[in-house]
């Protein structure tokens, strides 16, 4: 009863708050506003945001307006509020509603919802849809894949795909000890091997280069171009709208290829489970479970995974170990933590062991808010809002930037230094590294609430599992200029990452 009663006034005054909020706002139309043709002549040849990278548009914007700047919707593309405020993340979050809705890969949705509804009418994708369809799929998904345990499920194939990485890196290494040029393609055909063991319970064979499947072949490199074309059609005049263009009949084509060859290994593993029965007492597969439900819903999940989970992993990975590279003394402590837990180069990792490696996770999250690899969150809103001091409608699109914040001295001291010590629980150690002004708002690199990233758990499971194997194996060093950074769906190493590494 008291507690019924104080719920209920809390929310009554959560409500006059925020009604006295709404009345003093500044109305919508005061937001600061880049004008259309600002923003068409500066992305032009010569204008000041040709070719810059995602995070430099976002800092110049950033500078020019303060911390709330209204974008133009142009030639089909709707309006933006761009934030840079946690504060405000955190408002815009509160207000997504019941089925939260980011917006994005426009090309992909209007691919699976208009051309393929054989497949995407009951369930939809996590990726793509919204609303009652999102729901439908992620409330099946969640359960299955978001449990430790699932997860464990992976931890030895895990292992041996990043054992395979370690190897191919002595085998590929110059004679000045570094990595060849393209190494990244090597850690992009490191993580899809790792995912579609998982979303399609499959050795491709790609890491290696051992394939004679010529679907595994055309699976990498459709993922490629669907990562570099697909981003062209995004954020920019929508054409393709009103005319099919002879790029985006070449993306179509790629979706259709990716479409048919995850149809094809999700009825391969349909065939194999036929005669493959589960061992008494072993946890059943993701691809299992989702299979038992429906057989569109684990086409659908396999193809989510497939295009979510490989370059966000191999940018994450490749990040950490060029930090780590940059910063030996960190790299030592790392690698003294390790061997305390895997003594030996090629022991086997299991997840037991993988639970007392805090430094591990500070180093991950570290170089999360140092190279983050989504530079913010996306959100439309379910009802009003007030951001920054103005009255936003329900149903704005904002962007929330996240850089400013990751960088922002008064939640990270010394915001430019690598220090994974941040991160730690309180120690004399870790204290001078944090903030008590900190909001967890700042630093989201995996999204937030029931949108969040379905795959966090895997995706943590493989980079925990590969770095663990290459600092218990190598030293890391980096003799070159700073990496650049390229931003397509995700940010990605746009850099020869030629590591040189020493036995240890
Ligand atoms: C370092 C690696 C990764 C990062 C930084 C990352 C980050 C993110 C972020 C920021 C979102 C949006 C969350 C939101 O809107 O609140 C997201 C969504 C998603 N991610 Fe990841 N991700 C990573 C790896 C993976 C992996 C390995 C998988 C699959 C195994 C995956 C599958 C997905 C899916 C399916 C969604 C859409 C979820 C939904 O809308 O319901 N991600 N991820």
């Amino acid at each position: 009863m008291f507690i019924r009663q104080s719920l209920s006034t809390t929310r009554r005054l959560f409500s006059t708050n925020f009604a006295n909020e709404l009345q003093e706002a500044k109305p919508f139309s005061q937001i600061p506003k880049i004008s259309a043709l600002k923003l068409v002549m500066g992305n032009l040849p010569g204008g000041k945001y040709y070719k810059k990278s995602i995070k430099d548009i976002q800092d110049m914007f950033y500078k020019e307006y303060g911390c709330i700047v209204k974008m133009p919707g142009l030639f089909g593309q709707p309006e933006m509020i761009f934030t840079f405020n946690a504060d405000d993340f955190e408002k815009a979050f509160r207000a997504e509603g019941i089925w939260p809705v980011r917006f994005g890969i426009e090309t992909l949705k209007h691919y699976r919802e208009t051309m393929r509804p054989e497949i995407y009418t009951e369930f939809g994708s996590l990726g793509t849809s919204d609303g009652q369809k999102w729901q439908t799929t992620r409330t099946i998904v969640n359960p299955i894949m978001m449990q430790p345990k699932t997860v464990k499920f992976y931890t030895q194939q895990i292992d041996e795909i990043a054992k395979e990485l370690v190897e191919i890196m002595r085998n590929i290494k110059n004679d000045k000890n570094e990595m060849p040029g393209n190494f990244s393609d090597y850690l992009n055909r490191w993580s899809l091997e790792s995912i579609a063991t998982i979303a399609v319970e499959k050795r491709l064979n790609v890491l290696s280069g051992k394939t004679d499947d010529e679907n595994s072949k055309k699976l990498i490199k459709v993922i490629r171009q669907f990562f570099e074309q697909g981003p062209e059609f995004e954020g920019k005049p929508s054409i393709w709208k009103y005319y099919e263009t002879k790029d985006f009949k070449n993306l179509i084509e790629v979706y259709d290829t990716m479409t048919s060859i995850v149809f094809n290994y999700v009825n391969e593993a349909i065939k194999r489970f036929e005669t493959e029965e589960v061992k008494e007492g072993q946890e059943e597969s993701i691809l299992r479970k989702l299979l038992k439900v429906n057989k569109n819903v684990a086409f659908i999940t396999a193809s989510d995974l497939l295009i979510a989970g490989v370059d966000t992993t191999a940018s994450g990975v490749t990040f950490i170990l060029y930090l780590l590279a940059k910063n030996p003394e960190k790299q030592e402590k790392l690698r003294s933590e390790i061997l305390k837990i895997l003594p030996e180069k090629n022991s086997q990792i299991d997840s037991e062991k993988m639970k007392n490696l805090p430094y591990l996770r500070a180093v991950i999250k570290e170089s999360f808010r140092m190279l983050p690899v989504a530079g913010g969150n996306a959100r439309k809103v379910a009802k009003d809002v007030v951001l920054a001091g103005y009255h936003v409608p329900k149903d704005s699109l904002i962007v929330m930037s996240a850089y400013n914040e990751l960088s922002n001295p008064k939640f990270y001291p010394e915001p430019k230094k690598f220090i994974p010590e941040r991160w730690l629980r309180e120690s004399k150690e870790s204290d001078q590294w944090k903030s008590k002004e900190n909001n967890p708002f700042s630093f989201l690199p995996f999204g937030f609430g029931a949108r969040s990233c379905v795959g966090k758990r895997i995706a943590e499971l493989e980079t925990e599992v590969v770095v663990s194997n290459i600092i218990r194996n190598f030293k890391l060093e980096w003799d070159y200029p700073d990496i650049k950074i390229k931003g397509l769906f995700a940010n990605i190493p746009d850099s020869e990452m030629r590591f040189k590494i020493t036995e240890t």
